[in-house]
C-alpha cells in the first residue's frame, strides 16, 4: 500500500498512529540536528521530521532528497513543537522511520509554489509541472464541481446526455472550421463542429425532448483571453418550449451552480434587457452591470454650437465618472492616449470637470458656455466632484469606444469586484447583421434562429430590423451563454438561407439533411449553450479562461508543450492525397 492517508489529512487526533504517506518533496530545511521536509500531494502538505541523532543514516538520506522527488515514508504522527496555524496539518508532523525514494526528479525549471517564479511561456511548456501548483489545481477543481453540478441539475430536470459526432460537415456559427481530411474518401474533408447545433435539433425531431452535452467545440478564430480554438460548451436543447421556458430553466441552472458551489444566491430573478437597450446604455451586448456609468446621448445639447468635431459626428456620447474631478492633467492625458490607441481608435477624448466648488472646467470650454456644459452634466446626473467623458463619431464605433472606456474606468475605480456576480439576460437580438466586407447579411446568432413572429412582415422589406427569438446570458461583462428558439418549418428555414445569400441548391447541399428532417414532424424547439470555460472562469473571478483549462493553447493557437500544430511527413500526406502548396 503506497499510503494510509493523504498529505492533507492528518490532525491532532491522529497523534500516536503509525502512517504511510506518498507525495512530492515541496521543500526541505536542515536545522542543526533536525531535517524538516514538506511532503505535498493534491490534498495538502504534511511536515516530515528527521532526527540526525536518533537515526543518522535516515536523516542523511533525507538531506539528499531534491525538490519534486517522489517519496514514500512511514512514521509516527507526533505533536509539533512549533505549530503552524496557517496549515490544516500544522499541529502535527511525522517522525519518519522509513523512507523510500519512488522516483528522483530533475530540478524543476520554476518553483512549484503558489507564487511561482516561472514566466507564462515556460509554465506552458511544462504545463504538467504548472498543474502541480495549488492555485491552478483549485481552478480545475472548480471546473470539476461546475461540470458535476451541471449534470446533477440537468439530470434532475430530465435532460439526457447524448453524444454527437466530431467528424461532421460544417456548422456555420460565424467562425472558420477546422477541417480533417478523409483518407477513405479522397479529396473530401470533415469539419470539426463549431457546436453540435444541427445534431441537437435533429434529436428534438427524434423526440428526445430534453438534451444536453458537455462537449468540445472547435472554432478557427482569432484568440483572446476568453477565446480558445477548442473550448467546451454545456449544450442544451428542449422541445415544445417558448423563450420564457428556456430562460427560466437555465436561470435555474446558474442559480443551482452558484448556490451549490459558492453558496452565492440572488434573491431576485435575473434582470433582462433588450439588445437595443444594452447597446444604447452600455455599447455592448454583454454589459457589465456591476456598476453604473451608463451612456448619455448628448448630441442634441452638444451639436450646432460651432464645435466642428461634434457637429460632424453621428452621435455625441457622455459618461459620468463619480468623484473623479480630482483627476490631474497627467491622468487625463494618459486616458486620452489610452482611447487613441489603435485597439480603441478614438480620435480624442473630451472631458468636463464638475469641481467640488461648483465651477466647471472642460477641454472644450472655448466652444461651450458654462450653461451648455451644465446641461450635459445634468443629463448625466453628475454632481460636484464628478468628471464627465465625451466621445463622438459614428454611432457603432463611438459606442464600442465608450464601452471600452467605461470598462477601463470601472477597472481603475475598482468597480468591477470579482466577488460580486451580476447576471443579465439580453433579449431581442436582431436576426441579421449587415456585413460591410461581403456586402450581405449574416445571421447574428446562427441561421437556425427564428424571427419574432410579429416582425415576420419586415423580412422582405427591411430585414435588418427583424428581431430574433434569441437571447444571451451575460455576467460581469462576459457572454456566458446564448441561444434561441429555432426555426422548425422547412419553408421558413429555406427563406432564411435565401436571405443569407445561399442559392437553394447550396442550401440543399449543405443543410438538406436538416430541412428534410423538418418535413417529418419537427416539434417547436429551442435551447442554448453556455461556454463552460467562461462560466468557470467567471465563477473563479477571472477574465482569462486559459487557467481553467488543463491543457490550453496559447494566443497563436499553439500547444507549446506537445508542440502542435506540426508538419505531417510526406508519407502521411501522400496517404491523404494532399500536396502542400
Ligand atoms: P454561441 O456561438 O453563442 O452559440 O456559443 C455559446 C457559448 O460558447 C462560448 N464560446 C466560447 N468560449 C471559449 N472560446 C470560444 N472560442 C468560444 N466561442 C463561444 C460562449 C458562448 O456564449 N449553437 C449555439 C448555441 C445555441 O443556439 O443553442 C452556439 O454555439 O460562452
Amino acid at each position: 500500500m503506497f499510503r494510509t492517508h493523504t498529505c492533507g489529512e492528518l490532525r491532532e487526533e491522529h497523534i500516536g498512529e503509525v502512517v504511510t504517506l506518498s507525495g512530492w518533496i515541496q521543500k526541505s530545511r536542515d536545522l542543526g540536528g533536525m531535517t524538516f521536509i514538506d511532503l505535498r500531494d493534491r490534498y495538502g502538505i504534511t511536515q516530515l521530521a528527521f532526527n540526525l541523532e536518533e537515526n543518522e543514516s535516515l536523516c542523511l538520506s533525507a538531506r539528499k532528497l531534491g525538490r519534486e522527488f517522489v517519496v514514500q515514508i512511514e512514521g509516527e504522527v507526533i505533536e509539533r513543537a512549533s505549530k503552524n496555524a496557517k496549515m490544516p496539518t500544522g499541529n502535527i508532523e511525522i517522525k519518519v522511520a522509513k523512507l523510500v525514494v519512488l522516483n528522483a526528479a530533475k530540478t524543476p525549471p520554476f518553483t512549484i509554489e503558489d507564487n511561482t517564479d516561472g514566466g507564462e511561456e515556460l509554465r506552458a511548456q511544462y504545463r504538467y509541472l504548472d498543474l502541480r501548483r495549488k492555485p491552478v489545481q483549485n481552478k480545475l477543481m472548480l471546473r470539476n464541481q461546475v461540470a458535476l453540478q451541471t449534470r446533477v441539475y440537468l439530470d434532475g430536470q430530465g435532460f439526457w446526455d447524448v453524444e454527437t459526432p466530431y467528424l461532421i460537415k460544417s456548422t456555420p456559427e460565424g467562425a472558420r472550421d477546422f477541417v480533417v481530411p478523409s483518407r477513405m474518401n479522397e479529396g473530401q474533408f470533415y469539419a470539426l463542429p463549431q457546436s453540435p447545433q444541427t445534431f441537437k435539433q435533429l434529436l428534438m425531431v427524434s423526440g428526445f425532448d430534453r438534451y444536453y452535452q458537455i462537449v468540445k467545440c472547435f472554432r478557427d478564430e482569432d484568440l483572446r483571453a476568453d477565446r480558445q480554438p477548442e473550448f467546451t460548451q454545456i449544450d442544451c436543447e428542449m422541445a415544445f418550449v417558448e423563450q420564457e421556458d428556456v430562460l427560466m430553466m437555465f436561470e435555474g441552472m446558474v442559480k443551482h451552480l452558484f448556490k451549490s458551489i459558492k453558496n452565492y444566491e440572488w434573491d431576485q430573478a435575473f434582470p433582462r434587457m433588450t439588445y437595443a437597450e444594452a447597446m444604447e446604455k452600455y455599447g455592448s451586448d454583454k454589459p457589465d452591470i456591476r456598476f453604473g456609468m451608463e451612456f448619455n446621448d448628448i448630441s442634441d445639447l452638444a451639436q450646432n454650437k460651432g464645435f466642428v468635431v461634434f457637429d460632424q459626428a453621428e452621435v455625441v456620447l457622455a459618461i459620468n465618472a463619480e468623484d473623479c474631478a480630482i483627476y490631474t492633467r497627467k491622468q487625463l492625458d494618459a486616458l486620452t492616449a489610452w482611447v487613441k490607441r489603435p485597439q480603441i481608435g478614438a480620435k480624442g477624448l473630451v472631458y468636463v470637470k464638475y469641481n467640488e466648488d461648483g465651477t466647471i472646467k472642460s477641454s472644450v470650454d472655448k466652444f461651450y458656455s458654462e450653461e451648455d456644459l451644465k446641461s450635459w452634466l445634468e443629463r448625466a446626473g453628475a454632481k460636484p466632484g464628478d468628471l464627465m467623458f465625451v466621445l463622438s463619431g459614428e454611432l457603432d464605433k463611438t459606442r464600442k469606444q465608450m464601452n471600452e472606456l467605461r470598462l477601463h474606468m470601472g477597472n481603475e475605480l475598482g468597480l468591477r469586484n470579482p466577488n460580486v456576480f451580476k447576471p443579465v439576460w439580453v433579449v431581442d437580438f436582431p436576426l441579421l447583421e449587415w456585413d460591410e466586407e461581403s456586402g450581405r447579411y449574416h445571421a447574428m446568432h446562427h441561421p437556425f434562429t427564428s424571427p419574432k413572429p410579429e416582425d415576420l412582415d419586415l423580412i422582405n422589406t427591411d430585414p435588418g430590423k427583424v428581431r430574433a427569438n434569441a437571447y444571451d446570458l451575460a455576467m460581469n461583462g462576459v457572454e456566458l451563454g446564448g441561444g434561441s428558439i429555432r426555426i422548425h418549418d422547412r419553408d421558413l428555414q429555406a427563406k432564411m438561407f435565401d436571405l443569407l445569400g445561399f442559392t437553394s441548391e447550396e442550401a440543399q447541399a449543405q443543410f438538406g439533411f436538416l430541412m428534410n428532417a423538418f418535413e417529418y414532424g419537427a416539434p417547436p424547439h429551442g435551447g442554448l449553450a453556455f461556454g463552460l470555460d467562461r462560466l468557470v472562469a467567471t465563477m473563479g473571478g477571472s477574465e482569462s479562461i486559459r487557467d481553467y483549462i488543463a491543457f490550453p493553447k496559447n494566443n497563436s493557437g499553439r500547444d507549446v508543450m506537445i508542440d502542435a500544430p506540426s508538419p505531417l511527413d510526406a508519407a502521411q500526406l501522400d496517404e491523404l492525397n494532399i500536396q502542400l502548396k
